[in-house]
């Protein structure tokens, strides 16, 4: 069986992209650096300048995006000086007016979060994943995705009443209204765009590295067997991972090459167990 392609590239990910053709990816799923977060580590932008950093980027994945493709975009807002800064809500007005559709915006709620007490504010639990389309009409696997419906749906229609086998419009007025019955039989129930997920950074050797299930889930939603994924931020190779487990290529793109070096070894050992696990793997 023909396995799939990991392409790992060091570089910035704007000159690498410029030697891509049009149209050439199904997914593009990222977590860019943060606006000023991590200077450490990597990235420093400062907030003012977070857009005009970013759009020439994405001016390339809008380029090498398929149209019927998907572009995921993981990312938060800080808190600077006691307020929420707004580069993220000037970035998807700039995206806008490059070109993009603002499709939808997925909850990343981190089951797991940092620990802390603040005077004036709780613990940050979640950070948005925004989708972006080139068209409205784009690639969309709804059944790959749905989740169990869960013991409550046993006891929920062991009895059904008077109005819950028509449809029964909301009280409240809402113009919503359901069939509680046509739930019967069904073992699976699509999902919310809210993503229940704990982080998972431990053994990567990155500070910021997803938890595999969160590019996993984009990729089946948005792409089939042996179409092409780009992370252009890809720090540890997470997305190039969970693509090659789903039989999806990719093409991951890191700006500091030991966290490239890091992604190729973390590939092979995956690739290895996976194709082990396979039984696929063959060692002379
Ligand atoms: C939030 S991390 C990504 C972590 C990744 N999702 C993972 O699972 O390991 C962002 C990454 O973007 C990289 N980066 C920053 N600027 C870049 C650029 N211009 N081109 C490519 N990569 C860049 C950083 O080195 C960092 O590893």
């Amino acid at each position: 069986m023909k396995q799939s392609e990991s392409i790992i590239k060091h570089g910035d990910c704007l000159k690498i992209l410029k030697k891509y053709p049009d149209n050439h990816f199904d997914l593009i799923v990222t977590s860019p650096p943060y606006a000023d977060s991590r200077k450490n580590t990597y990235g420093g932008i400062k907030p003012d300048k977070y857009v005009e950093w970013f759009l020439p980027r994405s001016k390339q994945f809008l380029r090498t995006l398929k149209p019927s493709g998907t572009f995921i975009l993981n990312i938060k807002e800080r808190v600077d000086r006691g307020e929420r800064n707004i580069y993220v809500i000037e970035l998807i007005l700039e995206l806008k007016k490059q070109g993009w559709l603002w499709t939808e915006e997925f909850i990343w709620h981190k089951k797991n979060c940092h620990p802390g007490k603040w005077p004036n504010r709780f613990r940050d639990a979640w950070e948005r994943c925004l989708q972006f389309n080139k068209q409205r009409k784009f690639k969309m696997n709804q059944e790959s995705v749905m989740t169990p419906m869960g013991d409550w749906a046993k006891t929920r229609l062991k009895h059904l009443g008077e109005n819950d086998v028509k449809r029964f419009n909301s009280q409240a007025g809402s113009g919503f209204g359901k069939n509680v019955s046509n739930w019967i039989g069904r073992t699976k129930a699509y999902p919310t765009n809210v993503l229940h997920l704990a982080t998972e950074t431990r053994n990567r050797n990155h500070s910021a590295a997803f938890p595999k299930v969160l590019p996993g889930w984009f990729i089946k939603l948005f792409t089939d067997e042996n179409d092409w994924v780009l992370d252009p931020f890809v720090g540890s190779g997470t997305t190039c991972e969970v693509a090659f487990e789903l039989r999806r290529n990719s093409v991951g793109i890191d700006i500091i090459k030991e966290y490239t070096e890091l992604a190729v070894d973390n590939l092979k050992n995956y690739e290895r167990y996976f194709l082990e696990k396979q039984g696929a793997y063959e060692t002379d």
